[in-house]
């Protein structure tokens, strides 16, 4: 067990509640369980699991035995008697998809007047999956005007989300891919870091908010990939292909497919490839009848990411700029559905004046397909292009990252420190422009 046994109290006895009671009391803390269903109060106190899931009936029955597992319906009293509650109560939608927080809303009003009569420290954890700013916005404030006590001075506020699968529920609290501990200062983790100092695997320390969007971008990634995998399967049987075959062979790569490669924001893709063999898939799925919204929605989506990008210039309201990149990625001149042309074409409509460097691209050696491609698409593009850094620019109120390619060497030496920078590439932090107060990213 992590340092000295302490008081737990649990509130929600759900899947999540009982599963964290359940392996908190094995680790040798006494755990009050809080529900203000009466019939899974009175389980806990009959030594009987809420939840239906491996392994928990006997963790359950052996912290009854112990005497270190127990129930009640009075939230005060829980407060009083332990040392930090765990918030694992529903978060269910509301009928037009709104989160409903008024589980967490109630809970924390219990909790709050538990505080009020508190003389010792108390921690609250948030284990209830909130929305980025709940905690700040709803949790915090509930708890202060309740209680009149101060997070941060009076009592610790943090957010652990909880990342367990049912069915191996208690494997994965025993050995989560992560644990992330989230608070407004550093301070209000001690114990947390204290009850959480045996796991297996990274611990992350964070903001509130970060610890509440990795939450939703887990979930949302596992989402988009079982869809993903479930179109992919779909098409692949529609054209007589076997899906397991394919499905062995794709995950087997572990540097382009499961790994973090494409999992950075960035900008849109583009290319002689991505575009065009999603159109062909999407082509094919209609002609088979075969409706796959994911598949649909990735070309609206990378569209879509272009826009963003013309209006976040377009909303610095200046009309000189200065793109640096052309082609789809750095380090090639391919500009076949480049989103940097699109851009350009784009912002060219909008009338403003570009200026467009690129290391890689010089109209004298693009040939073939690539040379058609951009003369058909800004048939002009070799008065905007610039043999010089410096050049593009020179006359630039705001300057567009499109690319990889620029060393933080060039762009100090050629950026001015009223000239507004946009990152579409998500530089490394280290090659930002240093110290410019106008440098935003796109979607960062
Ligand atoms: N189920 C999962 O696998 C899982 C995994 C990770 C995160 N989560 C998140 O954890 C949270 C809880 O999920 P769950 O599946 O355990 O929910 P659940 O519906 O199974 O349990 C919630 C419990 O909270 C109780 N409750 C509601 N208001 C209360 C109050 N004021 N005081 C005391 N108890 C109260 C309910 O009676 C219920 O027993 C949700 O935000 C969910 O999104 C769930």
């Amino acid at each position: 067990m992590g340092g000295a046994p302490h008081t737990i109290s649990v509130f929600g006895l759900g899947y999540v509640g009982c599963v964290t009671a359940a392996c908190f009391s094995n680790r040798g803390h006494t755990v009050i369980g809080v529900d203000m269903n009466p019939a899974k109060v009175e389980a806990l106190n009959s030594g009987r699991s809420t939840i239906i899931e491996a392994q928990i009936d006997d963790l359950v029955a052996g912290a009854y035995r112990a005497c270190r597992l127990h129930a009640t319906s009075d939230a005060t009293r829980a407060v009083l008697e332990s040392d930090v509650s765990f918030v694992c109560v529903g978060t269910p939608s509301r009928p037009n998809g709104r989160l409903d927080l008024s589980h967490i809303e109630h809970v924390c009003r219990e909790i709050g007047q538990g505080l009020a009569r508190k003389r010792s420290r108390h921690a609250v954890v948030i284990r209830s999956t909130i929305l980025p700013g709940s905690t700040r916005a709803v949790v915090i404030p509930v708890l202060q005007a309740v209680s009149g006590k101060r997070a941060g001075a009076d009592f610790a506020v943090c957010y652990n989300p909880e990342f367990m699968r049912e069915g191996t529920a208690i494997a994965d609290f025993r050995e989560p891919p992560y644990t992330v501990l989230g608070a407004q200062d550093p301070a209000d983790l001690t114990l947390l870091r204290e009850l959480y100092d045996w796991v297996p695997g990274k611990v992350y320390e964070t903001s509130l908010e970060v610890a509440e969007m990795v939450k939703y971008v887990s979930n949302a990634f596992h989402a988009l990939k079982v869809a993903f995998a479930n179109e992919m399967g779909t098409l692949a049987k529609q054209l007589g292909v076997d899906t397991d075959v394919v499905t062995r062979i794709f995950t087997s790569d572990t540097r382009l497919n499961i790994s973090p490669a494409y999992l950075s924001p960035g900008f849109a893709f583009g290319g002689s490839c991505l575009p065009k063999d999603v159109r062909a898939l999407n082509y094919k799925a209609k002609e088979l009848d075969l409706r796959l919204p994911l598949l649909e929605s990735l070309l609206p989506s990378n569209s879509q990411h272009i826009e963003r990008a013309v209006e976040a210039i377009l909303a610095t309201k200046k009309r000189r700029i200065g793109v640096l990149g052309l082609s789809f990625k750095a380090g090639t001149d391919d500009l076949r559905e480049s989103p940097q042309v699109q851009l350009i074409k784009r912002l060219l409509g909008e009338g403003c004046e570009v200026r467009v460097w690129d290391r890689y691209v010089s109209l004298g050696r693009i040939a073939g397909s690539n040379r058609q491609f951009i003369e058909e698409t800004i048939p002009h593009i070799g008065q905007l292009l610039e043999n010089r850094l410096e050049d593009a620019l020179a006359r630039a109120e705001v300057v567009v990252i499109g690319t990889s390619s620029v060393s933080r060497d060039e762009l100090a030496r050629c950026l001015r420190p009223e000239q507004t920078v946009i990152d579409l590439v998500n530089l490394d932090k280290s090659r930002r422009p240093a110290a410019n107060e106008h440098y935003q990213g796109i979607c960062w």
